[in-house]
């Protein structure tokens, strides 16, 4: 699976790259140029050697018109997939053989067995294996078609406000813009451009230091907006568009009228510079309380995630029922609001003087009874009796189980006394006469 090589077999030299036109030579049968379609061992950013497939190729003509390789790691999350040089590949092993799920789920698993713990913190971004779904054949085909659509990811990079950030997935910006390999995007009102020419003189002239919409809440450094897609529909397209080149499902770009948009931003003299933000359908049939959820990755693992998961319940209480994410949840979605339910759930139970319900827990949380007996079950807490989830556990075990989990608690409390919000008004249905 990522065999190591030694120095006498490392990767060739490209002699591609030097020629007059590199594409035609990238698509003929010389085994000594990576064919689209096919298999090789090729060097991770970690400096290990990983099955990959080539996607695509392409002539950079800001590098020397060098060729590049689209690769996808085989078994690894698509936000790894790279465009690549030919000193990456090793091509002295020649073409592998693809592997299918199922071979891949169990070596991934075998992989995983032999690391040890330090390779596993390293790697557990990087080793995350897709599960296999059984999908229904009308699911299956909307997948591929998805797959097909945005398999190759052109916008490398973003420049955004000061960070320059690599980017994990296709998002599709209009043509032009979706071809280059750096895009420019203004931090303040999310317009993005192909030079950096003109993104310095937008700079100079935009006048938007903050998200707009309403402020409403404010502690500290930390402020959220709630942006209507009804009434800042550019904006929130933007931020749609800048959302998608790190999340791999969740394709809502241009119809922003039925969602709000909450923006989570770090203020300082300057302005609000924006680390996240989620989506909410106004009316969602599904009870879902938010769609998607985005902590921008120079932000991330620093506990705004958990702080925009509870800021949406904090939303949802107020209205006075209770919500659940939108579905699919994506890896990062699922690490995010399994280890927040769990915190929370059993700090109740903690606290708690007499026997609790499921719906009691519901009622405190505005978490479904589902994602609570999920959470519960996951922990080996539950037992179904009667045609009902009853929980079952004792303090002891709880208190056991919170201690193996500090460092789990959330980083950044949501404070209610801050949060100056009512639910929007719900839209009349008129009845017809
Ligand atoms: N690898 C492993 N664990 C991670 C990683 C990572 N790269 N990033 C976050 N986590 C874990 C954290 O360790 C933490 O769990 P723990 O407390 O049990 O250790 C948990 O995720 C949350 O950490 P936070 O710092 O609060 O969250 P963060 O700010 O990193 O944001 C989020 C989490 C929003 C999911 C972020 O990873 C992200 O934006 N990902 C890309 C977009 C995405 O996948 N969104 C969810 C889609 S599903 C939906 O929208 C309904
Ligand atoms: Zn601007």
């Amino acid at each position: 699976m990522s065999p190591q090589v030694d120095s006498s077999s490392s990767p060739s030299s490209s002699e591609s790259s030097k020629s007059d036109s590199p594409l035609k030579n990238a698509n003929e049968s010389d085994t000594k140029v990576p064919q689209v379609g096919q298999v090789y061992s090729v060097k991770r950013l970690d400096g290990e050697w990983w099955s990959a497939e080539v996607l695509e190729t392409r002539v950079n003509e800001a590098r020397s018109k060098s060729v590049e390789y689209f690769v996808h790691f085989e078994g690894l999350d698509k936000r790894l997939d790279e465009w690549i040089d030919i000193e990456r590949f090793d091509l002295s092993k020649g073409e592998l053989p693809k592997h299918s799920k199922i071979e891949l789920e169990i070596s991934s698993d075998l992989s995983e067995r032999k690391l040890t713990r330090h390779q596993k913190r390293k790697n557990e971004i990087t080793n995350n294996v897709q599960l296999i779904n059984d999908l229904d054949p009308t699911t299956a085909i909307l997948e591929k078609e998805h797959e097909e659509l945005t398999k190759v990811k052109y916008i490398d990079k973003i420049q955004f406000g000061k960070y320059e950030i690599d980017t994990w997935y296709f998002s599709p910006y209009p043509d032009e813009f979706g071809k280059q390999s750096k895009l420019f995007i203004c931090e303040y009102c999310l317009k993005y451009m192909k030079l950096e020419l003109s993104y310095r003189y937008h700079l100079s002239e935009c006048v938007a230091r903050r998200p707009p919409g309403k402020e409403i809440y404010r502690k500290g450094s930390l402020s959220v907006f709630e942006v209507d897609g009804k009434d800042f529909k550019l904006y929130c397209q933007c931020l749609c568009l800048l959302a998608k080149l790190f999340l791999d499902h969740k394709t809502l770009y241009f119809d922003v009228v039925p969602f709000v948009f909450y923006v989570l931003t770090e203020v300082d003299k300057v302005g609000c510079h924006v680390v996240g933000y989620f989506s909410k359908e106004k009316d969602s049939s599904d009870n879902n309380n938010l769609a998607c959820i985005l902590t921008l990755p120079p932000y991330q693992r620093k506990g705004y995630g958990k702080f925009l998961i509870s800021f949406s319940y904090q939303l949802t209480k107020i209205e006075g029922v209770c919500g659940s994410p939108e579905k699919p949840l994506s890896d990062l979605g699922k690490l995010s609001y399994r280890s927040y339910w769990a915190w929370i759930i059993l700090n109740i139970l903690k606290e708690a003087s007499g026997m609790l319900s499921i719906k009691d827990i519901s009622k405190m949380t505005s978490f479904t009874q589902n994602d609570i007996i999920e959470t519960l079950s996951s922990l080996n807490m539950v037992k179904y009796w009667k045609g009902q989830h009853i929980i079952c556990v004792t303090k002891k075990a709880i208190e056991e189980h919170l201690k193996l989990i500090e460092n789990k608690k959330p980083l950044i409390e949501v404070d209610p006394d801050y949060l100056i919000w009512e639910p929007p008004k719900k839209q009349i249905k008129h009845s017809k006469k």
